[in-house]
Order: C-alpha cells, then structure tokens, then sequence
C-alpha cells in the first residue's frame, strides 16, 4: 500500500483524492442511458429486456493537488482521462458515469466535497469560483447572442446586478483579455471573431466573475502556432493579475512546460508520474514520461528526420492489461509488469513514479 504523500504541503485549494471515473457501457460500447436510482439496464428490441452492461473505468485511482496560485500541467496521450478528471472536478460527466473518491475544493473558509454538494451549491461555484475553458471555444460559444452578452450573462448567473453594470463588467473582461476595443468587440457575434479571439472570450467569461481554479483542457490545441503562444502569455499574465490557479489539460508536453509549476502525467486513466516541472523535463522517472519527451522537438532535433514516437497506442478501456497498462509497449518491462498495478514510488521529494523497475532504489 504506497503513502498518499503526493500532495504538496501547503493546504491545498483543490484536494483530489482516490478518483476514479467508471462508464456504464453496453457489450457493444455504447453508453447505457441510466435514471438517477435505478439499476443499469438499456431495453433491446424486446419491451422490458434488460441487455448487460459493463463498467470500463476511464480513470482509477487518482489523485493529486493544486495548491493556491499554482499550476498543475496534466499531460497524457489522447484517450487517457485527462477530460473525464476534468469534467468530474466540475461536475459536467454525462449521467452514465459513476464517480468515486473525493475531489475536495477549498472555499473561503471551508473546504468542500465536490461530487456531495447538492445541484443548487454546485451551480453557485461552477462559473465563479471554479471555472473550465474548452479546446473548442465555437461550441461553447451561443452563435447567435453578441459576445458581451454572453459575458454578461455570466455575471448575472451569480451577481444580483443591473444589466448595464454586467455590460460594463464584460467589456472590462474583454479589455483584462487583450482583446482590442473591447465594447465594440462586445458587440460581435462569435462568427465574426477569428479563433484567437473566441478563445479570448471564453477566457474572459472564466475569469469575469474572478475564479481561483481555472480549468484549461487544450485551450490551445485548436490554435496555429503564433496564436497559441499568445494564449498561453494571455493565460500567464491573468494568473499573475489575479493569483488563478490552474490545471493545465494538454497532450502536448512542450505546451504544458511553458505553463506549468508542477506536471502530472497520466497513461491510460492512471497518474504515472507527478513532480516538478524541472525533475519531470530533466530526470523523467517513467518510461512513458521519457517516450513522451524524446517525442517533443528542441533546438538539437534534426528536421529532416520524423520525431521519434512511442511505438505502439493506449490500450482500449476494455483490454486494459492486468498489471502495468504501460507493459505492452516498456522497453524496460520484466515479467513482474504483468502481475499487478505497480504502485508510485517517491523518486525523490515531491517526485512520484508508477514504476519500481526503473527506481528501484525509491520507497
Ligand atoms: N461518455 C463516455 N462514455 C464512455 N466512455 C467515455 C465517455 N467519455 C469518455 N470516455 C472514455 O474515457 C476515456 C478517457 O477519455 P478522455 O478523458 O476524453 O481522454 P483525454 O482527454 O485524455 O483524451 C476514453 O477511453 C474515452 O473513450
Ligand atoms: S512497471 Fe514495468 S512495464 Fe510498467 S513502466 Fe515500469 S518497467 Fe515498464
Ligand atoms: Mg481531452
């Protein structure tokens, strides 16, 4: 049994202990519709049939912690519940998944369980002390209301004010985005603005109500190059103006690395290493972290040759090996990888890996 000494000593804001994420599934693979209360069952063509279904569990065990003003970069190949973990911690999983495990939040002066506040509460923090941004901002986005109101509506959802001063709000918000004349931007529709700019107003609906835990998942995967960098010194300097913490959702570690304080990486639902960002770039303890990092470019790559790739591809949630789910594609697997989940060990202070081949040394 390993310790759970994997969350950092200060009192965390964000507390995320022993999660997991199960889907209900039929044998085909489609997600079996469930009633609050009610046993899982799905009618087949048969009135009252009830056709078996499975648990594929998208995420297991884990759990992690994000300190006030700090930001956690969660990196993982796609299909490894980067997602999922973010959507439980805001409680927008479809129906048919069942979460376990404590995601603990700390508000003012009392620290809350997350998945036990009522639908009333939760709504309360969702959009003002807790926000998400999305990879795609055109589907978060109403396409026919102005941006503004968009913002403004956001204030309103948690602020009994005059609808003029929530304008104002969302227009400061468009400014504090650098987004350029702002209350005639405000004005737009979201077509009429590039891909950039949409993402500056989802940035600026997030933090219009002044969270302290931003959840960024890709915020800038759907992005060209210039553009993501500017995101990412957009995200930098609101962080710095208003002490947000954040976690950080991405597959790609080079974006992660220039964001991030601390780094977890995750493999086919499970945390695998967590550590400083410069323990995680400069002594990967995992084998998928260093598959990961001989996969992203710097000065020295050769650009006439293909980057290197980790040979092979996350197992499906219904083959997940036994043992290691890393195993089938380690070069440094032995016959131990096959027989349970190998536990994290503590590399190093604060420095955590699910591998005790290559650490052998670590408790
Ligand atoms: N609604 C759902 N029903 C069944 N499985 C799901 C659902 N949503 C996500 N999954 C599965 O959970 C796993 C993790 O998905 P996700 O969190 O989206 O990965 P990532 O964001 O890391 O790419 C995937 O195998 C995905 O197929
Ligand atoms: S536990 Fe074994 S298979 Fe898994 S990463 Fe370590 S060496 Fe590779
Ligand atoms: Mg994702």
């Amino acid at each position: 049994m390993w310790r759970h000494c994997y969350h950092e000593a200060v009192i965390p804001l964000l507390d995320v202990r022993q999660l997991s994420i199960e889907f209900h599934v039929t044998a085909s693979g489609v997600a079996a519709p469930r009633a609050a209360g009610q046993p899982l069952r799905l009618r087949s063509g048969q009135a009252g049939a009830a056709v078996p279904t499975r648990s594929l569990f998208a995420v297991g065990d884990l759990s992690f912690s994000i300190a006030p003003r700090e930001v956690l970069g969660l990196v993982g190949e796609s299909g490894s519940g980067k997602s999922v973990t973010s959507l439980a911690i805001m409680r927008l999983l479809p129906p048919q998944a069942r979460v376990s495990g404590e995601i603990l939040f700390a508000e003012s002066s009392a620290v809350r369980n997350l998945p036990r506040l009522s639908d009333d509460s939760m709504r309360q923090l969702r959009g003002s002390r807790l926000a998400m941004i999305f990879q795609e901002p055109m589907t978060a986005l109403n396409p026919v209301m102005r941006v503004g109101d968009q913002i403004a509506e956001a204030v309103l959802a948690h602020n009994p004010l005059p609808k003029r001063e929530a304008w104002h709000r969302a227009v400061d918000a468009m400014n504090d985005v650098a987004i350029p004349e702002p209350a005639r931007r405000a004005r737009d529709y979201p077509h009429q603005l590039s891909g950039g700019m949409r993402q500056r107003v989802m940035i600026a609906m997030a933090i219009v109500n002044r969270p302290q835990l931003l959840i960024a998942d890709e915020p800038t995967t759907a992005l060209d190059v210039t553009i993501q960098a500017q995101i990412l010194e957009l995200l930098a300097e609101l962080r710095a103006k208003f002490g947000l913490a954040m976690l950080f959702v991405s597959h790609d570690l080079a974006v992660v690395s220039q964001v991030a304080d601390r780094v977890a990486v995750m493999y086919a639902g499970n945390l695998v290493e967590l550590g400083p960002k410069r323990e995680i770039f400069q002594a990967p303890a995992h084998p998928y972290t260093r598959g990961l990092l001989h996969a992203v470019p710097d000065l020295k790559t050769d650009r006439n040759r293909p980057l290197q790739t980790i040979e092979g591809a996350v197992p499906p949630l219904q083959a997940m090996p036994p043992g290691c789910a890393f195993e089938p594609r380690c070069g440094f697997r032995v016959s131990d990888c096959q027989r349970a989940m190998p536990p994290l060990v503590e590399v190093s202070a604060g420095h955590w890996a699910r591998c005790p081949v290559v650490n052998p040394g670590s408790t």
